[in-house]
């Protein structure tokens, strides 16, 4: 048994949206166990309030701006060092608030969703993934959700964006084969409380909660327990994988 089992010392994490909620509670737990980490998050009082709290760098940008990234990331590595860690959490549930079927959903409802929660990624993956080949190291943990493997009704583009982070996961863990240490998994997470939750309506939030075996939301903390061993040298034989963290919701 080692004896400094999921320590991250010496490591280089970046967490996105990572100044409130679930990436909140990754950047608290990451620091914790060693890691310098990088705070990503669009809200500048948000990525610097976590980043001081945590003794990390805070990272002030839009992950969909091609701009912002070369520039956040530049400045994490120059204060801190190469990325071995990259968190995805940042995402949104809607566009503004709009939970609507899909014959009455119109075009942008789909291009906001999919650009932060797919095309963002992406763009981060991009950003890390030259080091991470160069160094032949590096751990990335995509934060999907249950919507992505049931289809949650009204929040189709949600939804639809979560099942694309669940195979990208995939097709990027089979790409990195052979060249290194790199795992790539995701985790899928049902209700937790957090101010995501400020953008769905309350019928909806029972109608999750009344599908959870554990019969409660879950906590950002336990998403940030399995997202930590995710991070961490000891993930080493699982790549690819969709961890569940939905409180017996999920099926498979
Ligand atoms: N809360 C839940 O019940 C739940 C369930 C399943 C999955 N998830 C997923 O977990 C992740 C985190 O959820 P949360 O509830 O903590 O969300 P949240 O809304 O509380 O926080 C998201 C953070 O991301 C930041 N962000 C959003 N767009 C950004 C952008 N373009 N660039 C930079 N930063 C940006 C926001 O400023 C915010 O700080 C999301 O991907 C969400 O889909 C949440």
């Amino acid at each position: 048994m080692p004896e400094n089992f999921f320590r991250l010392d010496g490591k280089v994490a970046v967490v996105t949206g990572g100044g409130q909620g679930i990436g909140e509670a990754i950047s608290r737990r990451l620091a914790a166990a060693g890691a310098k980490v990088g705070v990503f998050d669009m809200n500048p009082e948000a990525a610097n309030r976590v980043a001081a709290a945590v003794g990390g760098v805070p990272m002030v940008g839009d992950l969909t701006k091609e701009a912002d990234l070369d520039r956040v990331f530049a400045e994490v590595v120059g204060k801190a060092g190469p990325v071995d860690v990259l968190v995805n959490n940042a995402g949104v549930a809607s566009r503004k608030g709009r939970d609507v079927p899909v014959w009455e959903s119109v075009r942008e409802d789909w291009e906001y969703v999919m650009n932060i929660n797919v095309t963002g990624l992406v763009l981060c993956c991009k950003a890390v993934l030259p080091g991470m080949i160069d160094r032949k190291y590096g751990r990335i943990v995509n934060v999907a959700s249950i919507a992505g493997k049931e289809g949650n009704p009204k929040m189709a583009p949600y939804s639809a964006s979560k099942a694309a982070v669940i195979a990208l996961t995939k097709s990027l863990s089979k790409e990195l084969v052979g060249k290194g240490d790199i795992c790539v998994n995701s985790v899928s997470p049902a209700v937790i409380q957090t101010p995501i939750l400020d953008q769905l309506d309350q019928a909806q939030i029972a109608m999750m909660l009344s599908k959870i075996p554990l019969g409660r939301t879950g906590r950002p903390a336990e998403v940030a327990a399995l997202v930590h061993f995710l991070a961490s040298a000891e993930c080493s034989f699982t790549t690819g994988f969709c961890f569940d963290i939905s409180g017996g919701r999920a099926t498979y």
